[in-house]
């Protein structure tokens, strides 16, 4: 079973959320697990959408804070995220690493509140174009890895195992329309994968960056890639019916 999870980024109006709800009543994730992440003003319609249409397309925010309360303003706290009925967070998107300084280190604090809260955590992790040609890709994911094993460490492996999930998104494929190639994305979850294991920890790995209907079949057919973080191509209603059938549909031919 994979997932399929929609970043809404800084787009849409309530509006916009209530007849993307609307226009999808009958989804049938078939057994995937689909989310769409709205920014926070939007929490609110969405979830009440969600639950009317039955809960097929669960919430997740774009961000949590770190601590359940306090002197942080501009963050949405664990409790109150939980009070909505969102389902989980994204944790560390690159665009909170390259424009609001979201470390290696504050991410992984970030999913321990929300793995000790029950909440699902799809955590981002990739190199930048530079990085990747200078051929440091190992070591900018090992870096990323690392202080969230750590802070894993702590929970049981069930818990990890449900809760914890990777989104690998190289930066440079992000937004731009250029995909890495299905050699490059094998891989990079083979890599990532095998991380993982050497600390103890299975799993699911997502692929993501300009990942569309025209191109998930191929990317989700890939070993080791158990979905999509999926930005653009998740916005409207009809795209993100696309792209759920292509989690769903046979991923070859009988032949
Ligand atoms: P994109 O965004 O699909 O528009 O490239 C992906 C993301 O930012 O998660």
């Amino acid at each position: 079973m994979a997932i399929l999870a929609g970043n809404w980024k800084l787009y849409k109006t309530r509006k916009d959320v209530e007849s993307f709800f609307d226009s999808l009543a009958d989804i049938d994730p078939a057994g995937h697990e689909c989310y769409v992440a709205p920014s926070p003003s939007l929490l609110e319609t969405a979830c009440r959408k969600s639950q009317e249409k039955g809960n097929k397309i669960g919430i997740l925010s774009q961000n949590l804070a770190y601590k359940l309360e306090g002197a942080l303003t501009g963050e949405t706290s664990v409790k109150q995220l939980l009070e909505l009925g969102v389902k989980g967070s994204l944790v560390a998107h690159s665009e909170r690493r390259q424009f609001f300084g979201e470390t290696n280190e504050s991410a992984a604090e970030r999913c321990k509140i929300g793995l000790e809260h029950g909440l699902k955590i799809l955590f981002c992790i990739g190199e930048n174009l530079e990085e990747r040609k200078q051929g440091r890709f190992e070591k900018v994911i090992e870096a990323q890895l690392n202080p969230l094993f750590k802070v894993a460490d702590a929970f049981s492996k069930e818990t990890v195992q449900k809760q914890l999930v990777l989104a690998y998104e190289p930066v440079w494929a992000i937004g731009t329309g250029v995909t890495a190639t299905n050699e490059e994305i094998a891989a990079s979850h083979d890599f990532i994968y095998k991380l993982c294991s050497k600390a103890g920890f299975d799993l699911s790995i997502l692929y993501g960056g300009s990942v569309k209907p025209e191109n998930l079949g191929a990317i989700s057919s890939i070993p080791r890639v158990n979905g999509a973080l999926v930005g653009g191509a998740s916005l409207e209603a009809k795209s993100y019916r696309d792209l759920l059938a292509c989690l769903t549909r046979p991923l070859r031919s009988p032949t």
